[in-house]
C-alpha cells in the first residue's frame, strides 16, 4: 500500500474493521517507528575513536600462576552500539586468546554470556557499553563456582531446571499427525512472558534464598514450572507432579518476594509475581473444605 493510500484511509474504519491481526501489525509498526525515533534522537556521547577500559575477572585453575583470582585491564576501541559481548570478544582475540567466556548467539537468544557487569547480573550481549560507567567490570555470574575466567558451574542450575520437567506432557494427543494444539489466546497472554525465559541463570544468581539454601530449586525453575502448570494444554498428571514439587519447603515457600531476579531478568519476566502465582495455585490445592 502506497503512503498515499495510506494516508487516504478513513478513519472510522481504521480501529474498527481492522482485524486483531491488522491491529497487532499496526501496533507493530508504532513501536518500531517509535524506538527509531528515540535512536535517532539519542545522541551518543562517545566517539568511535574513543576508547573503553574493561576490569575483567581472571582465574585459572589449571595454570599456577593464575590460580590466585585476578582482575585484568583491557583497553579496546569503542564503536557505536558495541556491547560488553563485543568488547570481550575484541580483547579476547586482539590481547588474550586465552581469555575465556561463554557466549553464542549475541542476540539474547541462548542465554550463554550472563555476566556480572557493574555490580549487577546482566547479558553481555544485550548490555551497551554507552549505558556504563567506566571501567567496566565484568565479572562471573555470583554465587557460582567458576570454572575459568568469566565461566561458572552451571550444571546445578540446570539439574533445577530439569526437576519441573520443563516439557509438554498432554493427557490428549490431537487425532491427526499434522493436527495443531489449540491454546485460547487468554491462556497465551497468561504464560507468554515466563515462556521467554533463556535460563541465563541470572535469576538465579542474584537470589539471597538460593544462595543459603542450596536445595530451594530457584526462580528461574519456579517460573519454568509456571509456563507449564499454567498452560491450558498440558495434562493433570504432570500439572500435579509440579506443583507438588513446587509446593514444598524448598520449594516456592523459600521466596522471600526480594523481587532481585525481577530486577535482573533481561527478558523482563515478572518473575516474583509468578512465583506468588505458584504460592496461590500451591494454597488452593491444600484447601479443604468440610
Ligand atoms: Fe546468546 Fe548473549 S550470546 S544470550
Amino acid at each position: 500500500m502506497s503512503s498515499q493510500q495510506t494516508q487516504s484511509r478513513p478513519e472510522s474504519d481504521s480501529d474498527d474493521e481492522a482485524t486483531p491481526q491488522e491491529r497487532r501489525l499496526e501496533r507493530k509498526g508504532e513501536r518500531a517507528r517509535a524506538n527509531k525515533r528515540q535512536a535517532e534522537s539519542e545522541v551518543d556521547s562517545r566517539s568511535d575513536a574513543e576508547a573503553v577500559r574493561l576490569k575483567v575477572f581472571r582465574y585459572d585453575p589449571d595454570v599456577e600462576s593464575k590460580q590466585k583470582p585476578r582482575f585484568d585491564d583491557f583497553t579496546v576501541p569503542y564503536e557505536r552500539g558495541m556491547t560488553v559481548l563485543d568488547a570481550l570478544i575484541y580483547a579476547r582475540d586482539h590481547f588474550d586468546s586465552s581469555l575465556t567466556f561463554r557466549h553464542s548467539c549475541r542476540m539474547a537468544v541462548c542465554g550463554s554470556d550472563g555476566f556480572f557487569v557493574n555490580g549487577q547480573q546482566r547479558l553481555g550481549c544485550q548490555t551497551q557499553i554507552s549505558d556504563l560507567d567506566e571501567p567496566i567490570r565484568v565479572e562471573p555470574l555470583p554465587h557460582q563456582s567458576v570454572i575459568k575466567d568469566l565461566v561458572v558451574e552451571m550444571d546445578h542450575f540446570y539439574e533445577r531446571m530439569a526437576a519441573v520437567e520443563p516439557y509438554f506432557q498432554p493427557d490428549d494427543l490431537p487425532a491427526g499427525d499434522l493436527e495443531e494444539q489449540l491454546q485460547s489466546h487468554e491462556n497465551r497472554e497468561q504464560i507468554k512472558m515466563a515462556a521467554r525465559c533463556i535460563q541465563c541463570g541470572c535469576c538465579t544468581s542474584s537470589c539471597n534464598p538460593a544462595q543459603t539454601d542450596n536445595k530451594y530449586i530457584g526462580p528461574a525453575a519456579i517460573v519454568k514450572g509456571y509456563r507449564f502448570y499454567m498452560d491450558e494444554r498440558e495434562g493433570a498428571e504432570a500439572q500435579e507432579r509440579r506443583l507438588e514439587l513446587l509446593d514444598k519447603e524448598h520449594g516456592v515457600w523459600q521466596c522471600h518476594t526480594q523481587f532481585s531476579c525481577t530486577t535482573v531478568c533481561p527478558k523482563d519476566i515478572p518473575i516474583t509475581e509468578e512465583i506468588q502465582a505458584m504460592k496461590r495455585e500451591a494454597i488452593k490445592r491444600n484447601l479443604k473444605f468440610w
